[in-house]
Parts: structure tokens; sequence; C-alpha cells
């Protein structure tokens, strides 16, 4: 994308701190010797949705996966730079991963539930995490199922397989297997991907009244979705940030609405 017109753009910055959920400063990530995130600064407000965008191979996943450690679990991937939460520096050797990613919960692209019952793949992490009451595992196996839009589907059948359910339905029981956790941030890898029209619009309502408690990040190759549920857009190229802004404003720059032609290519 040669001629992106930069003289607008504009990387919005929130001023208190109080306001912002998570941040990255100088963040990148190498694949090998491949910098593949090329130093990203981005402070995420709470309690809003926020989403990325950007074509494929833009460096998206990457980038997600980082800010809750997942990149750990890639023998190649380095990641430096600093992932502030709550003031402390998220990208340290002696922070407790697990612990973080509690309250940082994370929906990949593919959905990949445990081979266990649906309600295991609920309540498993739950009861490491110290809940034992049966009735609160129950409430807790209902209320995410609810917000994931599964629930009516699976009620009558919480112990069969997950592994037995379809694509759609199995990425909306990671949903709810992530929300079930109770996390302060959720981070969302094209969510939707998966879903038919009807799973996709229940899962947005689902995060639209999610944001009243959690700072949500979503990446999302759909801009029409994107332009529904996000506050902000965060718009992607090749591992850097072009463009951070309230959503309708990122949407009125032609270079981005022609991101959403199929035909469009970045590198003309
Ligand atoms: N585990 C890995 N090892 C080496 N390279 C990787 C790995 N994961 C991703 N990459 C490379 O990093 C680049 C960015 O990938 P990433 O998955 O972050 O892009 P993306 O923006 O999420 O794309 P998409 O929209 O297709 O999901 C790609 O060139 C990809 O090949
Ligand atoms: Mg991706």
């Amino acid at each position: 994308m040669k001629n992106y017109d930069t003289t607008q753009t504009a990387l919005q910055q929130f001023k208190d701190p109080a306001q912002v959920a998570i941040s990255t400063e100088a963040l990148h990530v190498y694949y090998g010797q491949h910098e593949q995130i090329k130093g990203i600064d981005l402070q995420f407000p709470k309690q809003q949705i926020t989403a990325i965008i950007g074509a494929s191979g833009s460096g998206k996943s990457t980038y997600l996966r980082a800010l809750n450690r997942m990149n750990d679990e890639i023998p190649t991937a380095k990641v430096t730079g600093k992932i502030l939460y709550h003031g402390l520096d998220m990208n340290q050797k002696q922070i407790d991963v697990y612990q973080m990613r509690r309250q940082i919960g994370m929906v990949f692209q593919r959905p990949n539930p445990f081979a266990k019952s649906i309600r295991e793949n609920i309540t498993f992490a739950l009861k490491r995490y110290g809940l034992k009451n049966r009735d609160a595992l129950a409430q807790r196996v209902e209320t995410s199922l609810q917000q994931a839009g599964l629930w009516e589907q699976v009620k009558d059948q919480l112990d069969k397989s997950a592994l037995a359910l379809s694509g759609g339905q199995q990425q909306r029981l990671c949903i709810a297997r992530a929300l079930a956790v109770q996390p302060e941030i959720l981070l969302l890898d094209e969510p939707a991907s998966a879903l038919d029209p009807v799973s996709t619009r229940i899962v947005e309502d689902t995060l639209n009244e999610l944001k009243q408690a959690y700072t949500i990040i979503i990446v999302t190759h759909n801009m029409q979705q994107a332009a529904r549920i996000s506050d902000s857009t965060a718009f992607f190229y090749n591992g850097q940030v072009l463009e951070y802004a309230p959503t309708k404003q990122v949407f009125t720059r032609p270079q981005i609405q022609a991101t959403n032609d199929p035909n469009y290519s970045y590198e003309v």
C-alpha cells in the first residue's frame, strides 16, 4: 500500500492511566530472525471494544497472542518490549503466566475445546482456580453458555463430548469457557469466522453487553462487524499500526474502506 496517506493518521492516546486496561510499549515479536511485529505502542481503553483489522499476514494474531503471552508456546518466537497491565510489565520472566491468563482470557481463531464434556469445558479452569461449590459451578455453566448464545442448544446434553458439537457451536463453547472465569480483559481472534450469521449476531450482542464489565480486544476480518461493535479500531499493516482512532473516524479513510474490497491488493 505505497500510497497510504499518512498525513491525517492518528494513534489515539489516553492521558489518564486509569482509563487504560492494558497497553504495549515498543512491542516487537520475532519468529527466528524475522521481525514480525515492529515496535507497537497501543493503549486499550477499559470497558470498550477495540477492533484490530488489517490484511492477512499483517500480524494481528501474533500481536494479540503477545498480550497474554501465548507466543511463549511457540519455540521460535521472541517478544521484546513492555506489556503494561495494572502497572506491571507482563513481559517479564517472573510473571506467573497462568494467573495472568485468568485475568486476560483468549478465544482463538480455530475452536479448540478440550476433549471433555461440554460441562467440563466450562468447569475445568474454575475448579483449578478453587471453585468447588456444585451450585455455583452449575450457575457459571448456565450463565456463560447463555452469554455465548449456546445454552438453549445444549442445556439437555451437558455431558456430551464437546467434540461432537458443530464448529460454530464449538467456538461458542470456547467463548463461554473464556467468560466463565470472568477475566478482566477478553482477547478474541476472529471468534465469528466459523459462525453462521445468527450465531454471529448473538456473539456480537453478548460482546456489546459484556463491555459494561470487560475490556474486549477483537481481531476481525469483517469490516461490518468492526463497524457494528467496536468503539476504537487499530489498523495493522505489515507488523505496524498505521492508524488507531475511534472506529467512525477510521472507517471514513478511503484506504481502509478499500481493504474491505476482496479485489483490493495491499501491494498496489
Ligand atoms: N508460529 C509461527 N512461526 C513463524 N512464522 C509465523 C508463525 N505464526 C505466524 N507467523 C508469520 O507471521 C506473519 C503474521 O501472522 P499472523 O498470524 O499474526 O497474521 P494475521 O494478521 O493474524 O493473519 P490472518 O488474518 O490470516 O489471520 C505471517 O507471515 C505468518 O506466516
Ligand atoms: Mg490471524
